[in-house]
């Protein structure tokens, strides 16, 4: 593997009688597709949260390109270039999609801070998530897909060198999804580092090359997408133990 890009050490996130995430270790490879997956509840988000900085760990280890980032902020993370989606999307309802984007670029790991680049920034990646029809609308005026696609905008329009997507195809058709996955395998094709949470299996096996399954916080399993959906203790996890 590549000289990772990310490198995750026993990481733990405790809330009040409740351990979320417990003792997770992994790394993520320079261009590297590593897909995060698990039941609702696993944990997955509570990682994501605390390597994009809006969550502190109650334990563990975070380093970003050689650097331990756990002190740091959020918005110094997204300086150097760790950008995310958010499962609960937040758009500013009363900015136009284009302004909501363009704030990606003013506050990302970016040297466009005119608001007039940052615009033009933003067009360029409404163009590439298939929303540049939209940009004079609301953010409050489009319906779930589309909030779907400008979260994905958002995130790229801070110049990311790592993204972070969570469920960025829950509640997509079909169609949708295969067009939200050839953007993913573009960024992947351009060697953007990605982790990806996903329910979504047939997105998972086309574009991880490596796997990593959280249950109640902890990880079961890693490996191709292949071995990972085929082992025991993962179906297991997911279909519930079966009753004799
Ligand atoms: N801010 C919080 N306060 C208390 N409990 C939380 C908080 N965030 C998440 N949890 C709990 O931590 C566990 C893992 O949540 P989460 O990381 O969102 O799971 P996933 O994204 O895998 O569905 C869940 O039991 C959830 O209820
Ligand atoms: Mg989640």
């Amino acid at each position: 593997m590549s000289e990772p890009i990310l490198e995750v050490g026993h990481l733990t996130r405790r809330f009040a009688g409740l351990t979320a995430v417990k003792d997770v270790s992994f790394t993520l490879g320079r261009g590297e597709v590593l897909g995060l997956i698990g039941p609702n509840g696993a944990g997955k988000t509570t990682v994501l949260s605390m390597v994009s900085g809006t969550l502190a760990p109650s334990e563990g280890t975070i380093v970003f390109e050689g650097r331990d980032i756990v002190p740091l902020p959020a918005f110094r993370r997204a300086h150097l270039g760790i950008g995310r989606t958010f499962q609960i999307m937040r758009p500013f309802p009363g900015l136009t999609v284009l302004d909501n984007v363009a704030i990606g670029a003013l506050f990302g790991n970016t040297n466009k801070k005119a608001l007039a680049q940052a615009r033009e920034a933003a067009r360029e990646c409404l163009r590439r998530v298939d929303l540049h029809g939209r940009i004079d609308h609301r953010a409050d005026e489009l319906g779930g897909p589309d909030r779907k696609r400008l979260e994905l905008a958002k995130a790229l329009a801070m110049s990311p060198r790592m993204l972070l997507l969570d469920e960025v195809m829950a509640g997509l058709n079909l169609v949708e999804i295969d067009e939200v996955i050839d953007v993913i395998r573009s960024l992947r094709d351009e060697g953007l580092s990605i982790l990806v949470i996903e329910h979504v299996m047939k997105a998972v096996r086309s574009l991880s090359d490596r796997v990593l399954v959280l249950h109640h916080g902890v990880c079961i399993a890693e490996g191709t997408s292949e071995d990972v959906l085929n082992n025991p203790a993962v179906i297991e996890a997911y279909l519930g133990k079966r009753k004799t």
